[in-house]
């Protein structure tokens, strides 16, 4: 059965479903991008998260033609996010960048644009400084110009949102960051609420020992033994728990899985509720630990954490 997906309204007008297929991996092997979209879109999920940097577009591309040449779906029942990459942010890059995404991608708009992070570099990767202000004006432009619907920020901080927010025309209408249970983010998923802007939880099945071995043994999704005991009371998986918590908490979520089980299992997630208590449990995990640092990029300006 096709599990039913809620969604919230964006600042922009559009919907966007809570739950969102992730499809980064460092190391993804030929083909299987594209088949985890597929998988992906037959389970349910109308929702999809790429970027340039990812370097899959094509195959999340090639995953979505294929479902709608087999008329399981039609372009407007999904929402498609891509981001523009750090080195792509003069004004004038923005819409030859996202043009490129969108033949890659094999379509005519997105739903959402995203800049990647605050920081922008050149193509040696040194520091070109340029401010995120100007990049705005080129995300505004494409809006304007109907290649994407929404467009919104990632990796953005409180300061940086309030300066972006008073030189915007149009605001933005999600900001993408780390959060999960074991980097829970109140301060900054209650300031985007209050902005009108959707939180969207990227790495939301947090710490996995196996990305960062340093931390084994407290290993939320594999280890944790309350989060075991609730598994069992919910009978529900550790991760359908982490992700339901952020779901409760009114975050969407986009967790990557290229494996078909849990891909499906991911998206099941709107037919029980964690209570109160429970709710407290996940949130006491919290280690504020990102798995994403980005600390190669700690010495640019407008650097977020
Ligand atoms: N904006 C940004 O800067 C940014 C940064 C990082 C990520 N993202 C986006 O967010 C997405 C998700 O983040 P992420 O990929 O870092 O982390 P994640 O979704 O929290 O975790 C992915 C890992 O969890 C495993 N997994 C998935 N479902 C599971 C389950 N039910 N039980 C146990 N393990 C499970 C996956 O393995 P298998 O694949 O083997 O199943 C994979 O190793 C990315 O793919 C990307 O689209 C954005």
């Amino acid at each position: 059965m096709i599990a039913k997906v809620p969604t919230v309204k964006l600042s922009s007008g559009y919907e966007m479903p809570t739950i969102g297929l992730g499809t980064y991996a460092r190391n993804a092997e030929q083909g299987q991008v594209q088949k985890a979209v597929e998988w992906g879109i037959e389970a349910g999920y109308r929702h999809v998260d790429t970027a340039m940097i990812y370097r899959n577009e094509e195959q999340v591309g090639e995953g979505i033609a294929n479902k709608i040449k087999q008329g399981l779906v039609i372009r407007d029942d999904l929402f498609v996010t891509t981001k523009l990459w750090n080195d792509k942010h003069a004004e004038a890059d923005v819409l030859p960048a996202l043009e490129q995404s969108l033949s890659k991608l094999k379509l005519t708009y997105v739903d959402l644009y995203l800049i990647h992070w605050p920081v922008s570099v050149d193509q040696n990767d040194e520091d070109t400084g340029i401010d995120y202000i100007e990049t705005w004006r080129g995300m505004e432009n494409v809006v304007k110009l109907g290649l994407a619907r929404s467009i919104g920020v990632s990796n953005f901080n409180k300061e940086q949102l309030d300066r972006l927010l008073t030189a915007a025309q149009i605001k933005p209408a999600v900001c993408q960051f780390e959060i999960s249970p074991t980097l829970t983010q109140h301060d900054l998923v209650d300031y985007c609420k209050k902005l009108s802007i959707a939180p969207v939880a990227y790495t939301p099945l947090g710490l996995l020992s196996d990305a960062r071995p340093e931390f084994s043994g407290k290993d939320l999704i594999k280890t944790d033994p309350k989060l075991g005991e609730l598994s069992q009371k919910y009978g529900k998986s550790r991760a359908q728990i982490a992700l339901r918590y952020l779901i409760q908490r009114g975050i969407t979520v986009i967790p990557k899985s290229f494996t078909k089980s849990r891909i499906e299992d991911n998206l099941n997630l709107f037919d029980f509720e964690l209570s109160r208590k429970d709710m407290n449990l996940v949130d006491s995990y919290n280690l504020n630990l990102r798995c994403v640092p980005a600390l190669g990029m700690s010495n640019l300006k407008n650097f977020p954490f």
